[in-house]
């Protein structure tokens, strides 16, 4: 069977242009903490934004505010230019967006396929699925595969729990998950904290084959620098709930970037 497994994104006329994500005057607070303070950036499409800042510099609320997982206080989200209230997290994936969390969110106990297709399980066709609920296992089974060898993700068993994969393969079938389900915007929340160097490169190149061969966007977050010199192609950084800087990384220095976020350069 020739098909593949993540089918290039039909654009539209009208949204080939300008930037897929739009985000105005965001503002977020705990208590009396401002998470996110009047914070506005935009996604190109293609595009591999960076985000960069300390510890409760306000990046994860700044994420949660566009996926859906918190409420803003104020501000505006585009998508395509249109202004949307992104109401929970799974309007915010029906929109396209996925997350990948710094746990890669896979169930560990669960296969490679049930993840693949957790909460969106491929039904038997006809009465078999229809009135008794029948999953398609071997459907998942060979999408999965398919999806694995695009992604040049070698799984053994695809029947093992994924808690028996290594922590960045766990992380590529997030990855691929996202766009397998046509994601048009990942996030990624610290993707390559706490797995090993040559994983952390694997899961980077994914990201680049992903954004260049399906046209997906990507917002990484990362605290290392050579990760966000390697991939992305613009760096905003975020301090104090603020963003004190926004540039395309050609223009700056890893010198300039780590003085904006510990404030040497405000
Ligand atoms: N659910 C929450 N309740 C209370 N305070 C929060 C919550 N989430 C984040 N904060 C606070 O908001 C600030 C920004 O946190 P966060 O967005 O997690 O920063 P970052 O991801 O850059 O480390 C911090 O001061 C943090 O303690
Ligand atoms: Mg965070």
């Amino acid at each position: 069977m020739a098909a593949t497994a993540i089918e290039p994104r039909q654009e539209s006329a009208a949204a080939a242009t300008g930037p897929v994500l739009e985000a105005n005057n965001l503002r977020k607070s705990f208590g009396g903490i401002q998470a996110v303070d009047d914070v506005s950036f935009t996604l190109g499409q293609r595009e591999i934004l960076g985000m960069v800042g300390d510890n409760g510099a306000g990046k994860s609320t700044l994420i949660k505010i566009i996926t859906g997982a918190y409420r803003k206080d104020s501000g505006e989200v585009s998508l395509d230019g249109e202004p949307v209230e992104i109401e929970s997290t799974a309007h915010a994936r029906s929109l396209g967006m996925e997350t990948v969390y710094q746990s890669s969110g896979l169930v560990e106990v669960m296969d490679a396929p049930a993840n693949l297709f957790l909460g969106r399980e491929k039904l038997k066709e006809g009465w078999l699925g229809r009135y008794f609920g029948m999953i398609d296992k071997r459907f998942m089974r060979e999408e999965t595969s398919r999806l694995l060898q695009q992604l040049n993700i070698t799984v053994r068993n695809l029947a093992a729990p994924v808690q028996t994969l290594s922590g960045g393969q766990q992380q590529s079938v997030a990855v691929g998950r996202a766009a397998y389900w046509k994601g048009r915007i990942i996030i990624l929340d610290e993707p390559a904290n706490n797995i090993g160097v040559d994983q952390q490169r694997a899961v980077l190149e994914l990201v680049r084959q992903i954004r260049d061969e399906h046209g997906i966007s990507f917002i990484m977050i990362s605290h290392n620098m050579e990760h966000i010199f390697q991939v992305a192609d613009r760096v905003i950084v975020m301090r104090n709930g603020r963003k004190v800087g926004d540039k395309p990384i050609g223009e700056t220095t890893r010198n300039e970037v780590v003085g904006l976020i510990t404030g040497a350069l405000a």
